[in-house]
């Protein structure tokens, strides 16, 4: 098998059961393609989540545009039309939006392969719903006070530095089926979660990067943009901390989750993922974080929603959350939470050898 043809059926890999940051996505270094033209001066290790981003906007897999084992032929006509296709949103980009990726792939097609020109016709006679009017603009919450609300709803600055580590056990539940997992975390930014199937498949942050892998197999690192996602993830004291990580910290048009009213705060910072995170305006609680992955056509956005938030040792933790994106989506909802268990760092740490 040649790295081209791996890399290939890892990204045509559905997101089964992967935990939080299992992402098949991501090319094994500088791969040598052979035939990139309008993508030619992308990173290498961009061209896979590229692929990602066309297949989601047009709802397709790979073989719509690619003979499977030869992505480097021409012999689809699909393939020669997203060239010029690639083209074209450039240069409506550069002509229009001074540069900046204002319109991309999902702007026309919306998951069709085929853009709809004209409008919907109604499906019902009940009266349309009036667009909701934009909420007053009245007394807005500074960025500040949204997350000192959220620190003293999860129980107060104090009581989160009492808790240094957490044993999670649970479930994932993917594609109808349910696995039993165990999530194991520390602060300051330790994290690993055990998937337990016919192997134990483990997904991990060990302070300064991420890697994946099955019990008895070398392990993968991930690439620097899996690692940067995977580490916020990690933080144990993300109410404490994300000020720090993101200081350009800016509050953003409220939006509402599953129907709960939530301020919106959007991080920018070098080195790190995009985020916008939702806060329920009534309990302060974060409901919501959705994070952008750069790919050269467009943001990739991986969401995740926290609910069953319980009080354990006069902290609050959400008891659930669903990972989603384009392609795929998973739900963890733990059982017991054990506060300060004490989890040796070898725990978190990446068995030696790394896959080729
Ligand atoms: C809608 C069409 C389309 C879809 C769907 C698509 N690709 Fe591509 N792919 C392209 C185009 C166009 C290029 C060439 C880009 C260029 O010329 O710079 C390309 C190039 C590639 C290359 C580089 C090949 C080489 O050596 O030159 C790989 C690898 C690749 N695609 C993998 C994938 C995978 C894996 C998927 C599914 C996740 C996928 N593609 C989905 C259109 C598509
Ligand atoms: C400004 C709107 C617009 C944007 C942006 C756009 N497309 Fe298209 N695309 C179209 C339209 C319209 C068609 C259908 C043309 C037709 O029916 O002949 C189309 C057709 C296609 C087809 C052929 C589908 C088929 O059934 O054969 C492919 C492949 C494609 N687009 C890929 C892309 C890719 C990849 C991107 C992003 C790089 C993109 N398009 C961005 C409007 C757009």
């Amino acid at each position: 098998m040649t790295t081209k043809i791996l890399f290939a059926t890892l990204l045509a890999l559905p997101l089964a059961i992967q935990p939080l940051n299992a992402q098949h996505d991501v090319a094994p270094a500088a791969p040598a393609y052979k035939n990139l033209t309008v993508l030619k001066d992308a990173p290498a290790d961009q061209i896979g989540p590229a692929m990602q981003f066309i297949s989601s906007s047009l709802g397709v897999d790979c073989a719509f545009c690619h003979v499977a084992g030869k992505m480097e032929a021409d012999d689809k006509g699909a393939k020669k039309t997203a060239r010029e296709m690639i083209t074209m949103t450039a240069a409506i980009n550069k002509e229009h939006f001074g540069g900046r990726p204002q319109i991309t792939c999902n702007s026309c097609h919306r998951g069709a392969a085929r853009p709809v020109a004209v409008p919907a016709v109604l499906e019902t006679d009940a009266m349309p719903k009036p667009a909701a009017a934009p909420a007053a603009p009245g007394a807005a919450p500074t960025a500040d006070q949204v997350l000192e609300k959220y620190v003293s709803a999860l129980g107060g600055a104090d009581a989160l530095k009492k808790v240094a580590s957490r044993q999670m056990l649970g479930k994932i539940l993917a594609g109808g089926s349910e696995t039993p997992i165990e999530v194991l975390t520390k602060a300051p930014n330790m994290r690993v979660t055990i998937t337990h199937s016919t192997a134990d498949s483990f997904t991990a942050f060990d302070g300064k990067g991420g890697w994946m892998g099955t019990a008895g197999k070398p392990a993968r690192s991930m690439s620097e943009s899996e690692s940067a996602a995977s580490s916020l993830d990690a933080q144990f004291h993300l109410a404490l901390t994300v000020k720090e990580l993101y200081p350009q910290l800016r509050r953003g048009r409220p939006e509402a989750v599953a129907g709960v009213d939530c301020e919106v705060l959007n991080g920018t910072a070098p080195g790190k993922p995009m985020v916008r995170l939702y806060f329920a305006k009534d309990s302060g609680l974060l409901v919501r974080m959705v994070r952008f992955a750069d790919t050269p056509l467009g943001r990739m956005p991986t969401q995740i929603d926290y609910s069953d938030y319980r009080e354990n040792d006069g902290v609050k933790a959400p008891f659930k959350w669903t990972l989603s994106r384009p392609n795929g989506r998973f739900t963890i909802q733990i059982a017991t939470v054990k506060n300060n268990a004490t989890i040796d760092n070898a725990r978190f740490a990446k068995p030696a050898g790394d896959v080729k």
